[in-house]
C-alpha cells in the first residue's frame, strides 16, 4: 500500500460483511455456501476485517459460524450484535476484536436506522462496560446525528459507525439533492466524531457507485460492506468484487489526498 493512498489521518480499511453468504445457505437448509470459506477468500482478496451479524432470529449467521470464524480468521472479526443479554454473553465468550452494537427489530429486512444512544445513554453505557473490560473494541452504529455522536463519545465508545444507508438509497434512486444533503451530514458527523476522539467508520448499503464519496472523507477509517459485494460476486466472483471495491476506495483516497500524502 503506497502512502499516497492514505488520508492524512490514516489508511482506510475495508471490512467485508459475509452475512448474506449465510442467507443463501439457509434458504435451502444446506451446508453450503460456507460463510467461513467466503471470509477466507475475502481475506485473501485484501479485506482488512470480516464483519458478521448474529441476529436474534439467526436468519443468516448462526452461533456455529461465529465460533468457526473466531477459530479460522487471521484478520479481525467485527461482531455485530443487538444490545441484549444473550448477545453480550456470546461476545464475552468469544471476545472478538470488535463488537458493533446495532439496533435490531425482528420484522425489519435489514438494520433500519441507527442505535438510539442519546435517549438511552445509561443503559448503553452499562451494556458496553463489560465488553470494553474484556478487551473488545466497542463500536456503536448510529445515524449521522450530532446528539448520537456526542452520546457515543460521552459513554466511552471507541468507535462510531455512521449509517450510510440513506445516502446510498437516495443516490441509487436518483434523488440527487437528498443524497447531497445526507452526504453533507455524514461529512459533518465524521469531522465531529473525529474531533471528539472517536474512530469513525461507515457502512450499510455501500455500492461501487456510492463508495467514493464516503471513502474521500479523511476521518473515515473503515468501511463495512456486505450485501452489494455478495450480490456482485454472483457475476464476477467474490475475489474480483472485493478487489474492485478496494480499488475504488484507493482511487477516492488518492484523488482526494494526492501524491505523497502520508
Ligand atoms: N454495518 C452495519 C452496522 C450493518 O448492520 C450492516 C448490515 O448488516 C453493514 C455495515 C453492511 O451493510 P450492507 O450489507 O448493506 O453492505
Amino acid at each position: 500500500m503506497s502512502d499516497r493512498l492514505q488520508s492524512p489521518l490514516g489508511r482506510l480499511r475495508l471490512g467485508v460483511n459475509i452475512d448474506h453468504v449465510a442467507t443463501v445457505r439457509n434458504a435451502r437448509g444446506s451446508d453450503y455456501p460456507d460463510p467461513v470459506r467466503a471470509a477466507k477468500l475475502a481475506e485473501a482478496a485484501g479485506a482488512d476485517g470480516i464483519t458478521a451479524h448474529l441476529r436474534e432470529d439467526r436468519r443468516h449467521i448462526r452461533d456455529a459460524d461465529i465460533e468457526a470464524l473466531m477459530n479460522s480468521l487471521t484478520v479481525p472479526l467485527n461482531f455485530e450484535m443487538a444490545a441484549t443479554d444473550e448477545m453480550q454473553q456470546i461476545a464475552l465468550r468469544h471476545v472478538p476484536h470488535a463488537v458493533c452494537i446495532v439496533p435490531e427489530k425482528r420484522e425489519e429486512r435489514t438494520t433500519e436506522g441507527g442505535l438510539e444512544v442519546a435517549r438511552d445513554e445509561n443503559r448503553i453505557a452499562d451494556f458496553i462496560a463489560p465488553l470494553k473490560d474484556a478487551g473488545c473494541r466497542v463500536s456503536l452504529f448510529i445515524a449521522a446525528d450530532e446528539a448520537q455522536v456526542l452520546s457515543a463519545s460521552r459513554i466511552g465508545a471507541e468507535v462510531v459507525e455512521l449509517h450510510a444507508g440513506a445516502y446510498c438509497d437516495f443516490l441509487s434512486e436518483g434523488r440527487t439533492e437528498a443524497a447531497h444533503e445526507e452526504l453533507e451530514r455524514l461529512r459533518a458527523m465524521s469531522q465531529y466524531g473525529h474531533s471528539l476522539g472517536l474512530e469513525v467508520h461507515a457502512g450499510h448499503g455501500i455500492t461501487y457507485d456510492s463508495v467514493a464519496s464516503i471513502a474521500a472523507f479523511p476521518e473515515v477509517m473503515e468501511l463495512n460492506i456486505g450485501h452489494f459485494l455478495i450480490g456482485e460476486a454472483i457475476f464476477s466472483g467474490l475475489d474480483s468484487a472485493i478487489r474492485r471495491m478496494r480499488a475504488l476506495m484507493d482511487k477516492a483516497r488518492a484523488d482526494t489526498f494526492g501524491e505523497g500524502v502520508a
